[in-house]
């Protein structure tokens, strides 16, 4: 039996002006009040965060950064601390997004910096890894994974990461239309989980959220969600919607 409750994160990218994600995200708290049963986050641009944050704030809906700096403060032009973040009323990170890691020059390095310094201020990373079409078709994606992993949380505790949620994002099912089998999700999510509990033992395992990200539609949440290991989806292109996004929310 899955234990873990659903997590249903939507990335906004960069989506939407400040009047239209307010917009947005208020249509998306009426859709789901009510639902009690699935922790639901929303990432919209930083400089929609604050208004957004103030136009969820009474309902379920929960927001998150989609990145986030490791200092606290200085002469950084251009980024966001993770206590500005908090400021805003963010509870989340996304740290190491492929998207990040593609044009950003985002390293296993830098989301292991990102990802502790979300900790230490009381932020809940979600961490994203996946693999390219390259490498998976070169059969390399649990090396890939197992790579990205170890570095992204090397020197943590078992303390340390027990908040962290973790998503997978095959990077060939990202805004592609392409969505990973059940099956293929499956498999990797339980390699993933293995190897947590190789690192950080059984209970971590057992409570971490893995959510597979990559085209996830209201069309196909109900059969990923039906698998095991697989506890919750980051969804982008179909969180702009705030019906779709709601629907995929409901997909029980
Ligand atoms: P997508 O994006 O749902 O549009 O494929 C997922 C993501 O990048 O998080």
């Amino acid at each position: 039996m899955n234990i873990r409750k659903p997590f249903i994160a939507g990335n906004w990218k960069m989506y939407k002006t400040c009047a239209e994600s307010v917009e947005t995200a208020t249509k998306l708290a009426g859709l789901v009040s009510g639902v009690t049963n699935v922790d639901i986050m929303i990432a919209p641009s930083f400089i929609a965060l604050a208004l957004v944050y103030e136009a969820v704030k009474e309902s379920s809906v929960m927001v998150g950064a989609q990145n986030i700096f490791w200092e606290k403060e200085g002469a950084f032009t251009g980024e966001i601390s993770p206590q500005m973040a908090a400021s805003a009323g963010c509870r989340y990170v996304i740290i190491g997004h492929s998207e990040r890691r593609q044009y950003f020059s985002e390293t296993d390095l830098s989301v292991n910096k990102k990802i502790r310094a979300a900790i230490n201020n009381n932020l809940t990373p979600v961490f994203c890894i996946g693999e390219t079409e390259k490498e998976r078709d070169a059969d390399n994606t649990f090396n890939i994974l197992d790579k990205q992993i170890k570095m992204g949380l090397e020197g943590f505790s078992p303390d340390n990461v027990q908040s962290v949620i973790l998503a997978y994002e095959p990077v060939w099912a990202i805004g592609t239309g392409k969505t990973a089998s059940s099956g293929q999700a499956q498999e990797v999510h339980k390699f993933i989980r293995d190897l947590i509990e190789n690192l950080f033992g059984k209970k971590i395992a057992g409570s971490a959220r893995i959510l597979y990200g990559g085209s996830v539609k209201p069309e196909n949440i109900k059969e990923l969600m039906s698998m095991p290991d697989v506890d919750g989806a980051l969804v982008g292109g179909a969180s702009l919607n705030a019906e779709k996004f709601a629907e995929i929310v409901k997909f029980k």
